[in-house]
């Protein structure tokens, strides 16, 4: 081959070579419809709780900072969205509640209405207001309502909110408003033992409160019947002053009459031989 047909057939084969290259190009920046053939011969992924996402982030926020049990994924509850359809109310385009839950609260009219309560649907626990139910806390917790009025107490010219502040579910410490209660506080359990909070003055009195919650007032009894070496020394208070505080039992409630008449003739109480109910002494 002469060296200028060479040159030419180099020509020719990089002019060849740039037009495939321009083909191909054009190919792959065509639209995937049109490479194809019919555009709606294919499936269509439905979008993903990410890409709902992107255009939805503040709903995105609601759900992952504050969402709870309602953290699922958007389609789980929108079935169908954008729905833009003539004559749609909001209530057709939006899932309703009683879809997935029936009317935890009952069945009148003001615990219908869901969203008044739980205004954001993506954060329904977190959105409750606290003024919002203020008026209603008494219709879910009958019994505390019912406890502070029928055993009038302090605690029961205070509202509610004075104590569950805040946010709906608060539970206070007793130390918030009793800077220096009669005993050292440890918490509010213990506390409860005896007061129960919705009427604090009913003494919760019973066979769970151990001695040493007494000796706080009553150290004197406590000390010595800790000291104590006969059987009394392994009682409870509560067993011996049992049902209500302040009960003091009489020794033949237990004991019945362990002596003769004319054993105890000369005596004035069973005490003058066997010491100090909470401190027996051994009698000879
Ligand atoms: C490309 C952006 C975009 C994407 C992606 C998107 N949306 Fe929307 N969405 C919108 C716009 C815009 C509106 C109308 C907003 C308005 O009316 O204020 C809307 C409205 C809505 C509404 C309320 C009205 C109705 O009729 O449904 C819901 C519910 C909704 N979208 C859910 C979703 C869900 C679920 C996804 C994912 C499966 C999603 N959107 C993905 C932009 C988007
Ligand atoms: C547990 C069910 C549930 C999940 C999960 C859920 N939604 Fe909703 N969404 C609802 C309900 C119920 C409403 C109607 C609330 C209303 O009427 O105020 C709603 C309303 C909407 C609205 C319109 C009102 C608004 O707040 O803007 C949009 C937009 C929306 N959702 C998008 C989404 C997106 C995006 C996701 C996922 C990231 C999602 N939702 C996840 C139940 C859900
Ligand atoms: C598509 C179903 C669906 C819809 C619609 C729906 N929820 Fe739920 N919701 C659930 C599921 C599932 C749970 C978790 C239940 C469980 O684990 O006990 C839940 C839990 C809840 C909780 C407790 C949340 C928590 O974190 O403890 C509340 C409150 C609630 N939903 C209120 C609503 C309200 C109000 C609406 C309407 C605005 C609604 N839900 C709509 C499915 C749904
Ligand atoms: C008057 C206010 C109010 C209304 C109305 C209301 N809720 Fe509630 N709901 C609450 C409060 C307060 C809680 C307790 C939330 C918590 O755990 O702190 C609650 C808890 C829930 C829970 C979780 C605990 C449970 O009992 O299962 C679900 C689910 C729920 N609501 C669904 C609904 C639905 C569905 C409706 C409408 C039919 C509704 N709520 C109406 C105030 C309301
Ligand atoms: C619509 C019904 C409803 C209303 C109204 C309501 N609550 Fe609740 N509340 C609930 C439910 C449901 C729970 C969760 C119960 C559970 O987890 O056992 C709860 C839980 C609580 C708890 C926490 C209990 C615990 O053991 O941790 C307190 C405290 C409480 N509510 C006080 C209030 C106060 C105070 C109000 C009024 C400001 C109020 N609630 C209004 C339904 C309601
Ligand atoms: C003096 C403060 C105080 C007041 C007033 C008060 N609470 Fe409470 N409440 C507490 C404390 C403290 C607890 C926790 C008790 C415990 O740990 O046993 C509690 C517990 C609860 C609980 C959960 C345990 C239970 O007993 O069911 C509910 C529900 C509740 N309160 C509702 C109410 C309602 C409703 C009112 C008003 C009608 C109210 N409380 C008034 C301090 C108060
Ligand atoms: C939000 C404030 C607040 C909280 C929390 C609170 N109290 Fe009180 N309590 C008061 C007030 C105010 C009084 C009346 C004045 C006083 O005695 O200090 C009172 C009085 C009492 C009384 C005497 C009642 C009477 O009628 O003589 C007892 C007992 C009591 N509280 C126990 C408790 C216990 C136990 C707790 C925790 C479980 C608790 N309180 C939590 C505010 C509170
Ligand atoms: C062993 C039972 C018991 C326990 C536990 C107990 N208390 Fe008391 N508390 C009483 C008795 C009994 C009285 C009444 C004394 C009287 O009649 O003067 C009382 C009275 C009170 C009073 C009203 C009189 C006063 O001292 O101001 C308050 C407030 C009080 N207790 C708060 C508390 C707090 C807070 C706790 C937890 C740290 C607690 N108590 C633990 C039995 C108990
Ligand atoms: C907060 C302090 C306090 C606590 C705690 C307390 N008491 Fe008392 N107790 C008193 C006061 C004050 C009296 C005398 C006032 C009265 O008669 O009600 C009393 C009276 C009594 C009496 C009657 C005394 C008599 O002479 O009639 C007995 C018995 C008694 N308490 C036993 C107990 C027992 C048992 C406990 C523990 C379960 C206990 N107390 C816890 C303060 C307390
Ligand atoms: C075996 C039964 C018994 C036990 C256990 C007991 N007590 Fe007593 N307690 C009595 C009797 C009986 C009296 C009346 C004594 C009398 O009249 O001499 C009494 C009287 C009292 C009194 C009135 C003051 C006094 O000393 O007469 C107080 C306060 C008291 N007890 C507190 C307590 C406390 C606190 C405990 C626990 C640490 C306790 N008791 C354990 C039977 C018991
Ligand atoms: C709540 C019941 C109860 C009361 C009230 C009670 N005791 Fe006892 N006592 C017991 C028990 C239980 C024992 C040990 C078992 C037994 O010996 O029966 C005991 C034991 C004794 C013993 C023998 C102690 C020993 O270790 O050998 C004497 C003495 C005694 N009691 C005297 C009294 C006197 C005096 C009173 C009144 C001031 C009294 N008790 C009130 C329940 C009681
Ligand atoms: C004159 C002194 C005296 C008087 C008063 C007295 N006791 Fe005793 N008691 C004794 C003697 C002595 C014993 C036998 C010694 C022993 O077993 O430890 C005894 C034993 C007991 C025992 C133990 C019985 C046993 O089976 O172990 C009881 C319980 C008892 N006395 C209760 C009482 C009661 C209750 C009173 C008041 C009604 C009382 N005593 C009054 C002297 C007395």
């Amino acid at each position: 081959m002469k060296p200028s047909d060479r040159q030419s057939a180099q020509v020719l084969i990089r002019e060849i070579l740039i037009s495939a290259g321009i083909l191909l190009i054009l190919w792959v920046c065509m639209p995937a419809e049109g490479r194809c053939g019919d555009i709606y011969d294919q499936d269509i992924k439905p979008l993903s709780t990410i890409e709902c996402a992107r255009c939805h982030y503040p709903v995105f926020l609601s759900l992952k900072n504050h969402g709870g049990k309602h953290r699922q994924k958007c389609g789980e509850c929108h079935e169908t969205y954008h729905n833009f359809r003539r004559g749609l109310k909001w209530e057709d385009r939006v899932p309703a509640c009683t879809r997935c839950h029936d009317t935890p609260h009952g069945d009148s009219p003001e615990m219908k209405a869901c969203l008044k309560c739980h205004e954001n649907a993506h954060a329904p626990v977190y959105s409750i207001k606290l003024s919002t139910i203020e008026p209603l806390c008494g219709k879910c917790h009958a019994k505390p309502a019912e406890q502070l009025s029928k055993y009038p107490s302090a605690h029961s010219d205070l509202s509610c909110t004075d104590c569950h502040h805040d946010r709906h579910g608060v539970i206070p410490k007793c130390t918030e408003c009793h800077e220096e209660p009669h005993s050292k506080f440890v918490d509010n359990a213990h506390c409860t033992r005896c007061h129960p909070v919705h009427m604090p003055t009913n003494l919760n009195y019973g066979p769970h409160i151990p001695n040493d919650a007494c000796a706080d007032c009553h150290n004197e009894q406590f000390t010595m019947l800790k000291n104590g070496i006969l059987a009394h020394s392994e009682m409870k208070c509560v067993t011996c002053h049992s049902d209500e505080h302040g009960n003091v039992p009489s020794c033949e409630d237990c004991h019945g009459k362990p002596h003769t008449e004319e054993m105890l003739k000369d005596h004035k109480a069973c005490s003058d031989c066997h010491g100090d109910v909470h401190d027996l002494k051994p009698v000879k």
